[in-house]
């Protein structure tokens, strides 16, 4: 086991603690705040403790200046100064004497938000690239070190592992939730234990289906993993989005696990997104067809599946589900999900988003805050940042 904050408690030093403030702004409104809402826990301990606190985290993708003015943090600061329960300031230098100066600045209760920290990637990727230069800065500034950047742990990054070789660390309360609840699919899932697996790409998720297969009594498909399965199947898909790099590894799986693997029996499909949507069974799709949605046969078939399960782990839609016409599988799949007697767990941002959208947030058991980091957590049952606060912990003796 790692050392978590609630157990370890840390009482009247400077930490620096990693979070994941990587969220969706649109006209500069944050989309969902569920990922900065989930830190205040952690936050709150550490300020309660009469600690000063250092946040890093990193936002979107930056590789040079021109990228810097969309992928400030300023917004996230902005919006937790609005709640008026911190006491917190912004640093827009990710190192140097301006941020050395605020961290010198802090008293104990107060918050000091650092600048996206991909900032450092901008011609030498040290964040990226862990360096240990960059590291080792981050660290000098703090007594200790709590990483409760759930979302983030899949990468080796100066902030996420970096930091953890040069300071005595722990797990926040965020970290500790996840490991809890995906433990909870990994180890001993009650049965049937069934897993619903939508979105656009299969590449990304070809390694989860093999590490679940073996656990998961059914696995259903929807988006454009359903696509390529039902391609491999020998099903024409037209024009519909598919990864031909995993269609071979797609046919091996068919073929072992064929009666584990569920695909629509009939598609909502259109010529190329436009909105005149056509119902059709699999036989019937033409070259310029695009499908969008699983059709009424593939939902009565998923709900009859989904309503006599134990455990239900959803990751990524059945279907295009921010457009109207192609939401209704996705919604109905959640519906059903909601109404199971099951443990359901839902993983993967788009997932996510979608249980929001649709109102099912209250009647799921736990969302999962990571994208890439809770299907490698699932797929290897660790993850970079939690070995390197393990390492971290037989490092330092406290
Ligand atoms: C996420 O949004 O999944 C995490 O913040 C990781 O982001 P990244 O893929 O840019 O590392």
């Amino acid at each position: 086991m790692v050392k978590s904050l609630k157990e370890y408690p840390i009482k009247d030093k400077t930490v620096i603690l990693r979070v994941d403030y990587n969220v969706s702004i649109i006209d500069d409104i944050i989309v969902s705040t569920k990922k900065i809402d989930s830190s205040f826990e952690t936050i709150d301990n550490l300020i309660e403790n009469g600690n000063k606190v250092i946040i890093l985290s990193h936002f979107g993708r930056v590789k040079n200046e021109s990228d810097k003015e969309k992928n400030s943090l300023y917004p996230v600061y902005q919006y937790i100064k609005s709640i008026n329960k911190y006491n917190i300031s912004f640093c827009d230098e990710f190192m140097g004497a301006k941020l050395d100066k605020a961290v010198a600045q802090l008293s104990p209760g107060e918050i000091l938000l650092v600048e996206n920290t991909r900032f450092a990637d901008i011609n030498d990727k040290l964040e990226s690239g862990c360096d240990v230069q960059l590291s080792l800065y981050w660290a000098g500034l703090a007594d200790y070190f709590v990483l409760d950047a759930f979302g983030s742990m899949h990468r080796e990054h100066a902030s996420v592992t970096g930091i953890a070789k040069y300071l005595p660390s722990r797990i926040g309360f965020l970290v500790e939730k996840e490991i809890k609840n995906l433990d909870k699919i990994i180890n001993n899932p009650k049965h049937p234990f069934i897993v619903i697996m939508g979105g656009a790409k299969l590449d990304d998720k070809i390694e989860l289906i093999y590490s679940l297969i073996e656990k998961a009594d059914y696995i259903l498909l929807g988006g454009g993993i359903a696509n390529t399965f039902l391609k491999a199947a020998g099903y024409k898909i037209g024009a519909s989005l598919s990864s031909s790099n995993s269609i071979e590894k797609a046919q091996m799986i068919i073929s072992e696990y064929k009666d584990k693997i569920v695909l629509p029996k009939d598609v909502i499909c259109t010529p190329s997104y436009n909105t005149e949507v056509t119902l059709k069974s699999l036989n019937e799709i033409e070259v310029d067809d695009v499908i969008g949605d699983i059709g009424p046969k593939a939902i009565e078939n998923y709900k009859r599946i989904i309503l006599t399960s134990k455990t239900i782990f959803v990751n990524g839609t059945v279907g295009v589900y921010e457009k109207k016409y192609f939401s209704n599988g996705t919604q109905e799949i959640f519906e059903a999900v909601s109404q199971a007697k099951a443990l359901k767990i839902v993983g993967g941002g788009d997932a996510a988003s979608a249980a929001e959208k649709f109102g099912y947030v209250d009647k799921l058991d736990f969302i999962s805050t990571g994208g890439g980091a809770t299907l490698e957590y699932i797929g290897s049952e660790t993850l970079p940042g939690i070995e390197a606060i393990r390492k971290s912990n037989e490092t330092f003796f406290e």
